[in-house]
């Protein structure tokens, strides 16, 4: 008797009865593994959230003037908590009918970054959070990570120590209590004592290792648990959801079989803290927020590039995503064709845990802003450098102390006049005289020129509404050729004219920034012309001028309005704005953010590469933990040419605020759909009637009504 009560205590029983209550207890997530049972089952009895949660409806159609609803019983949903709707929130985000929501993806408890979640933490407040996302991979499990393979890893080496000895201690009494109770049976009956079977050395540190284990995954729970909590305590009427990653997948597997209490911990704190759990018992999950799909696919291989696992989801899935898992940054598009084009974005989340040396990990996270009634959103990347970012136009640090002194810069390219997008340019320049930078970028390709270019180019003499309206404008009067002759411009020097009213509306919006115009092979095809052309002219200069006669600066007399010209001849120009390199590239790949990384590649440094005509972003952690970052930047152009059929090209350009006296620089690139687009929350572009507050003080309002799906 006093054998098998020793034996209670430690190993053999102990795994029978942990096994018999696994099977009283059966923890809920692993109930969800039948599809049918996993929307019909009677949610956790809850208080707070009574009802259980409707099927998602699939269809909707009328049949023999009947309305048909029909339910999809196979949708992939562990919901165990309805999130109740409170009056709080209806009266902040469901009025102005726009939803915010915060993604945040890897922060592998125990490995998570707390300053980076602080920041996160911080930022959100400044938000009027609908929803908050936990994108997978919230917790690393020590057999599939990538960090540290240790199981006893949360505990220090004294600590594990001063465990171990309590823990021998206290079974090594128990034995001793056994024996002395064998003793004395054995003595009431009047027999030999028996001596109790006791643990060996090697089998007491195994019961220990084990114990110490069980705390460990304890701890680390803890640590997840502490994370989700910041985020519940800050938005306490936001619906959280907590979409598994393959992390999450092993570990409740293995929890499952070994330590099924710490599932019911799991249980608990989901039901207390009122986290929607999306897990449809496989490592690829995923949740709808309106028509864009934050998941967590097991798919891509960590040390493929940035943003190539975000275009291989985007292409198979065909819509707009966020995905995890790849601890990394990354932004891709593609404009879908159609009678209005489409555009789709892939997004790769980046991660909040400590990173380790080698890997190409980026810490950030995502905010999306829809609209609740349409398909509208818009996604935006938060990469975190050196512990800060920004916000639109404000620096967020956990420290405000040091808050920097900035400078700003607004990069745009790809005008191509003649074929330029009046909107989008419009909606661009109203935004850089609101923003006052200190610096503009026109980073080439600013005219078409198609008349001086070796490919063909049509003969037809296109005139625009506005030529139309103002023909006077298209005449050119002549004395030097036999006597007065009027006759029509040529294409050429209306180009040169459009260039120059370009220059000095520029100037006129912002009459105190440099600005400064880096020559792409558009601009260079005057020069390239002159060279093959008209060689003997070319640098010619009049006497006593700096600048080449036929040059195109000199052409357009742009000089006039204080612009710079970085041109290097035939190879491309770029030129640096602190650590950042900002050129007109001539490298082109078939998908978005692959030139960016391509060009990293080969320059070693961090870009913003127009040209490709695409938006797009591409991260590199280097071994010294230096992040490189290449922008695809978009353009201005129209995106239906006549020249070329479905161009996968988007409309945006990039905020760039670089540190004073410092080569420090941060990026926002921005997508301007049907000629608006949300900078830092607030609306530029074409108005609309919907009211976003602004990030910030809150005060101001702006609109959204964006679309990428
Ligand atoms: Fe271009
Ligand atoms: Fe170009």
């Amino acid at each position: 008797m006093a054998r098998m009560k020793v034996r209670s205590k430690t190993s053999r029983a102990g795994k029978k009865a942990a096994k018999r209550k696994t099977l009283k207890t059966k923890p809920i997530a692993r109930n969800r593994m039948t599809e049918d049972k996993a929307v019909k089952a009677v949610p956790v009895p809850d208080k707070a959230s009574p009802e259980p949660k409707a099927m998602p409806v699939k269809e909707v159609f009328v049949r023999d003037e009947k309305l048909v609803v029909v339910v999809d019983t196979t949708a992939k949903t562990d919901t165990t908590i309805t999130q109740p709707k409170t009056d709080a929130k209806a009266s902040s985000s469901g009025k102005s009918g726009i939803g915010i929501a915060l993604v945040i993806s890897n922060p592998r408890a125990p490995h998570q970054d707390d300053k980076a979640i602080q920041l996160c933490l911080m930022h959100s407040k400044d938000l009027d959070l609908e929803t908050i996302i936990f994108n997978g991979d919230m917790i690393d499990y020590y057999n599939r990570s990538d960090i540290d393979r240790n199981p006893l890893r949360s505990f220090t080496v004294k600590e594990m120590s001063v465990m171990r000895s309590e823990i021998e201690k206290r079974i090594r009494n128990e034995e001793s209590e056994a024996q002395a109770e064998a003793d004395a049976l054995a003595e009431e009956e009047e027999r030999k004592p028996w001596k109790i079977n006791t643990l060996t050395g090697e089998q007491l540190e195994r019961v220990a290792k084990k114990e110490i284990q069980e705390k460990a995954h304890g701890k680390e729970l803890g640590q997840l648990f502490n994370i989700m909590k910041l985020f519940r305590d800050a938005h306490p009427d936001a619906d959280l959801v907590w979409v598994y990653g393959c992390q999450e997948f092993y570990l409740m597997k293995y929890f499952g079989k070994y330590y099924p209490e710490l599932l019911d911990e799991v249980d608990k704190f989901c039901r207390e803290n009122k986290i929607q759990r999306v897990n449809n018992g496989t490592r690829n999950n995923t949740y709808n927020y309106g028509q864009l799909v934050v998941g967590h696919w097991y798919r891509g291989g960590l040390n493929s590039p940035s943003g190539s696992v975000a275009h291989l989801l985007m292409d198979d899935e065909g819509v707009s995503l966020i995905q995890g898992h790849t601890n990394r940054g990354g932004w891709t598009c593609r404009t879908i064709a159609g009678a209005k084009p489409r555009f789709i974005s892939g997004f790769e989340n980046f991660s909040l845990c400590k990173r380790p040396t080698g890997k190409n990990w980026q810490l950030g996270y995502s905010i999306v802003y829809r609209e609740k009634n349409k398909r509208r959103f818009q996604v935006f990347q938060v990469p975190i450098a050196n512990y800060g970012f920004f916000w639109g136009d404000k620096e967020y640090r956990l420290d405000p102390t040091k808050v920097g002194s900035w400078e700003k810069a607004v990069a745009f390219s790809d005008i191509h006049f003649r074929h330029e997008d009046p909107e989008a340019l419009k909606a661009t320049l109203d935004f850089i005289e609101e923003l006052k930078p200190d610096v503009v970028f026109v980073n080439g390709d600013v005219p078409d020129f198609p008349d001086i270019s070796r490919f063909s180019n049509s003969p037809l003499d296109v005139l625009t509404d506005e030529d139309l309206a103002n023909l006077a404008n298209l005449v050119l009067e002549s004395k030097q050729q036999g006597g007065s002759k009027k006759y029509i411009k040529p294409r050429l020097q209306r180009d040169f004219e459009t260039i120059y009213g370009f220059f000095k509306d520029l100037r006129k919006r912002c009459p105190k920034a440099r600005i400064i115009w880096v020559f792409g092979n558009h601009d260079h095809r005057m020069q390239g012309y002159i060279d093959e052309n008209a060689r003997h002219l070319a640098g010619v200069r009049r006497p006593g001028d700096k600048d080449d006669l036929l040059a195109l600066s000199a052409v357009t007399k742009v000089n006039e309005f204080g612009v710079e010209i970085v041109y290097s001849g035939l190879i491309e120009s770029s030129t640096t704005y602190g650590d950042l390199l900002v050129g007109h590239f001539y490298k082109v790949s078939n998908k978005s953010s692959f030139t960016a990384r391509n060009l990293i590649q080969q320059k070693r440094s961090s870009l913003i590469q127009p040209h490709v005509h695409r938006m797009g972003a591409c991260y590199k952690t280097l071994l010294d933990g230096t992040v490189l970052v290449g922008v695809e930047m978009g353009c201005l152009c129209r995106l239906d040419p006549h020249y070329m059929q479905n161009p996968n090209w988007q409309h945006g350009f990039v905020v760039i605020h670089k540190k004073k006296n410092s080569g420090r620089f941060y990026l926002q690139p921005i997508q301007i759909v049907d000629g608006a687009f949300l900078f830092g929350g607030k609306r530029f572009g074409r108005p609309s009637s919907a009211d976003v507050k602004a990030v910030g003080g809150g005060t101001n309002t702006a609109n959204i009504e964006t679309e990428k799906v």
